[in-house]
């Protein structure tokens, strides 16, 4: 093995080839915690060339490459635990170019995406895809995971706003997909193959995004909902009456450790249920109808009280209470369930999979949030803590396989946006057909040959 560290250390100055035990490690694992990370080195290219030679050098030393970004990833698909080597986009974190009249940042793959909404705001526009690891998450993990979200229901997911991607594909070939163009009816748009790929066709290195305007004075509400069919009836008012830009959701219990971890409590009224509403109040009218819809709300029963944000320090405060889940949760090392079914489904899907937890995980404490909006659901199991974890991560294998039950007969989908990777990979087949598996395969061998490019991760090759 040490003839193959020796040959990588050819490629890349000494100090971008990691070996030390704490840096494979960190560069070894996402935010999934269940699987060990034992990666032989972390590769830190600087420019596409590099990437290519890393590529080169990994088909003739027949050595797995997993790609890395910010590796906020839940799905492990970013995992590096056979002896792989890391090749982390850190480095390359330029921004390429920005076109007023295009509307687009191109950027490095490991520019933070952070950064790039930063950026775009300060040229008076908006980048909308957003998530709580917005602070660690890059644009490359973005797009290998086409990343959604708590704007999706207004903006879409990653994969909307990807005007032109660069790749370096299993062979060492640099790919340019679209260019930026707004319309490209040239055949197969392969630049979408790329959104969602996890990494299994290529390295992104570039990648062209479209930005849009701002949204116009958004205002938050948090509110109490006494149950779902509730919860759904003012969705839909919601949307009806407003332009709205998030509709998110989470339990009493979720609220109670996003509390612990130091959340302020909206408001002195407990339910089982709580929506965060986002909203764009362009004019005065539309400030008034939300107060309207609330009270509607209050009215019919579906809502049992309230809080409007009254400064930015409180919106984002109101934000924290559900962005705020997912950390509060990572001390248990939760099970992490990303459902979705069309939203005309969820009420039906809830009823069946509330049954389902109910009945298998009664000693289990059980939290769901998510982007209802969306008909995007998370279901976090927390792991009790006499349990190991293995014996953990079984069980939770078991009623994820129900799960999957109650998703086909829903026509959903056991990953709406967390991806595959090897949490979800046992369960592909429950939810894709063998002949759209056998396709993906196909187009694998097309882009990777050689089997170098995160292998293992989505399904087996
Ligand atoms: C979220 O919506 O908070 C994220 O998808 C992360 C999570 O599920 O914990
Ligand atoms: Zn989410």
């Amino acid at each position: 093995m040490s003839d193959v560290l020796a040959s990588l250390r050819q490629l890349l100055p000494p100090e971008r080839v990691l070996t030390e035990p704490s840096d494979l490690e960190h560069y070894g694992r996402d935010w999934t915690r269940q699987y060990p990370p034992a990666p032989l080195a972390v590769a830190l290219p600087e420019s596409i060339e590099e990437v290519q030679a890393l590529v080169r050098w990994a088909v003739e030393q027949n050595v797995a490459l997993v790609p890395s970004g910010g590796r906020t990833g839940l799905s492990g698909g970013a995992v590096a635990m056979h002896g792989e080597v890391v090749v982390s986009m850190q480095r390359m974190h330029r921004i390429l170019d920005f076109d007023p009249i295009d509307r687009t940042m191109t950027v490095e793959a490991g520019v933070v995406t952070e950064t790039l909404q930063q950026e775009a705001r300060e040229k008076g526009l908006y980048y909308p895809v957003d998530f709580g690891s917005r602070g660690s998450s890059q644009i490359g993990g973005n797009i290998a995971t086409n990343a959604g979200g708590i704007k999706v229901i207004r903006y879409g997911l990653t994969r909307d706003w990807l005007a032109g991607v660069k790749v370096v594909t299993g062979t060492g070939e640099v790919l340019e997909c679209n260019r930026g163009l707004v319309k490209n009816a040239t055949g197969y748009d392969l630049r979408h193959l790329f959104a969602g790929s996890e990494g299994t066709l290529g390295l992104i290195v570039e990648a062209t995004m479209r930005l849009t305007d701002p949204p116009r004075a958004p205002q938050v509400m948090v509110m109490a909902v006494p149950d779902m069919d509730s919860l759904m009836q003012a969705f839909a008012m919601f949307r009806e009456r407003l332009p709205l830009t998030a509709f998110e959701f989470f339990t009493d219990k979720a609220l109670a450790h996003v509390l612990a971890h130091g959340g302020k409590r909206p408001f002195d009224s407990e339910a089982p249920y709580y929506v965060l509403v986002e909203y764009e109040t362009p004019d005065d009218a539309t400030g008034e109808a939300a107060l309207a819809a609330f009270e509607h709300g209050a009215e019919q029963g579906w809502l049992i009280d309230g809080v409007m944000a009254q400064s930015e320090t409180q919106a984002a405060e109101l934000w924290h209470l559900r962005e705020g889940i997912t950390e509060s949760l990572a001390a248990r090392t939760p099970y992490k369930n990303d459902v979705s079914v069309r939203v005309s489904r969820v009420p039906a899907f809830l009823a069946d999979m509330q049954a389902l937890f109910a009945r298998e995980y009664p000693d289990f404490e059980v939290v769901w949030y998510g982007h209802i909006g969306d008909g995007n659901l998370h279901i976090s199991v927390l792991r009790p803590e006499a349990m190991a974890m293995q014996d953990f991560v079984t069980e939770c294998g078991r009623v994820t396989g129900m799960l999957c039950e109650v998703l086909q007969r829903h026509g959903g989908s056991i990953s709406a946006e967390h991806g595959v990777g090897l949490l979800k990979k046992p369960y592909l087949d429950t939810i894709r057909t063998p002949s759209e598996i056998e396709l993906m395969r196909q187009v694998k061998r097309v882009f990777d040959p050689h089997g170098i490019l995160n292998p293992g991760k989505l399904f087996d090759a």
